[in-house]
């Protein structure tokens, strides 16, 4: 069993009497920084002049070029998009770092692939929510808490896990901090977002057969996921179990379920994921999504135009039309 910290194994002292920096206030940096506060922490916010300075600014930060709080701070979390992490990381903050700081990251690509590399004389750990950045926030403030995993890749002072440990804690990860790896939580983390995409294109597919069968495209798209039937077995399969909510489907979708799921779940699936499993630890996928960076983004924007042209997109809006008609008629 992975080894799993909780917030009886935390020792916020080693951390209230730093000074700490996030840098950035977007999903993970607006949601952390606040329960940072409020967990006792002395908080400040590092940002680029845009509107999410404003937001830190009202929501009554000392707020700091990236360069000035990374020189101010002991203990820096580095919460912007991985895509621009690298740049940000050379030009602002590599110099400011003395002997003894502390440098966290939410996500472990840039140092997994080499891209960042820190000094040994700091500590440099990771502290990544299994969890979408306004929920970090809701899920501390409603005491409900969420799972993080940590990670340790240089331990300069010591007590770099127990750093970790009571970094997790202070953001709130009260259901519990699993222990990992830089190197695990990036291929989990690639896989579990690649997976997710098949997952997407398998939706749309099945609309198209649903459809070329003679169904109606908004019945077809209630039953794939709008009516939310769906997201609930998904809930039940992480409250319940993956198999063990089965039990809550008639017997005829059962045994549906348990002979034609299995369909999908052949050799050449399964060769699938092992080629995009090899993309993501060969790093392949990150080498592929650095150039199209370089090149001008034109691949990924020709695919979301191409995602956002399909006619799945014009039937979401007239289904949602009749969802809105069927709330208003209700009051
Ligand atoms: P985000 O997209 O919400 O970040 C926005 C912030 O980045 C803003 O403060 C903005 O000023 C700053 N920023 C954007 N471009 C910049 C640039 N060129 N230079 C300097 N600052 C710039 O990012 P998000 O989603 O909060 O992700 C932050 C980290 O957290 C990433 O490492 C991500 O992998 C990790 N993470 C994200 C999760 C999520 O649910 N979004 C979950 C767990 C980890």
């Amino acid at each position: 069993m992975a080894k799993t910290y909780f917030k009886d194994d935390a020792n916020l002292d080693l951390i209230k009497k730093r000074k700490v920096a996030v840098i950035g206030y977007g999903n993970q940096g607006c949601s952390q920084a606040l329960n940072l506060r409020d967990s006792g922490l002395d908080v400040v916010i590092g940002n680029i002049d845009d509107e999410y300075l404003v937001r830190a600014k009202k929501d009554g930060f000392q707020t700091y070029s990236i360069k000035e709080a990374a020189r101010k701070a002991d203990l820096i979390l580095l919460l912007i998009p991985d895509e621009v992490a690298t740049e940000v990381y050379y030009r602002d903050i590599h110099e400011e770092l003395q002997a003894g700081n502390v440098l966290s990251f939410a996500s472990g690509y840039n140092t997994y692939y080499g891209h960042i590399s820190c000094p040994d004389f700091i500590d440099l750990v990771l502290v990544g929510p299994r969890m979408g950045g306004p929920d970090v926030r809701v899920r501390y403030e409603n005491k409900e808490g969420f799972v993080s995993l940590i990670a340790v890749e240089q331990d300069h002072s010591g007590d770099a896990l127990n750093i970790a440990i009571a970094i997790a804690m202070a953001i709130g990860s009260t259901q519990g901090a699993l222990m990992s790896s830089f190197k695990e939580e990036t291929i989990i983390d690639l896989f579990g977002e690649q997976l997710q995409g098949m997952a997407l294109y398998t939706a749309q597919l099945a609309f198209e057969v649903m459809v070329e069968a003679g169904c109606s495209p908004e019945a077809s798209l209630m039953e794939l996921y709008v009516s939310e039937e769906v997201s609930d077995d998904w809930r039940n399969c992480a409250k319940i179990g993956l198999w063990k909510q089965l039990r809550g489907h008639s017997t005829t979708s059962q045994y549906g379920q348990l002979t034609r799921g299995e369909l999908s779940a052949g050799e050449d699936t399964r060769e699938l994921f092992l080629k995009v499993m090899d993309d993501i630890k060969s790093g392949k996928f990150s080498r592929e999504w650095a150039l199209e960076q370089k090149n001008g983004m034109k691949v990924y924007d020709s695919l979301v135009k191409r995602s956002l042209a399909h006619r799945i997109n014009q039937v979401e809006e007239d289904i949602r039309k009749i969802l809105n008609h069927g709330k208003e008629s209700a009051t």
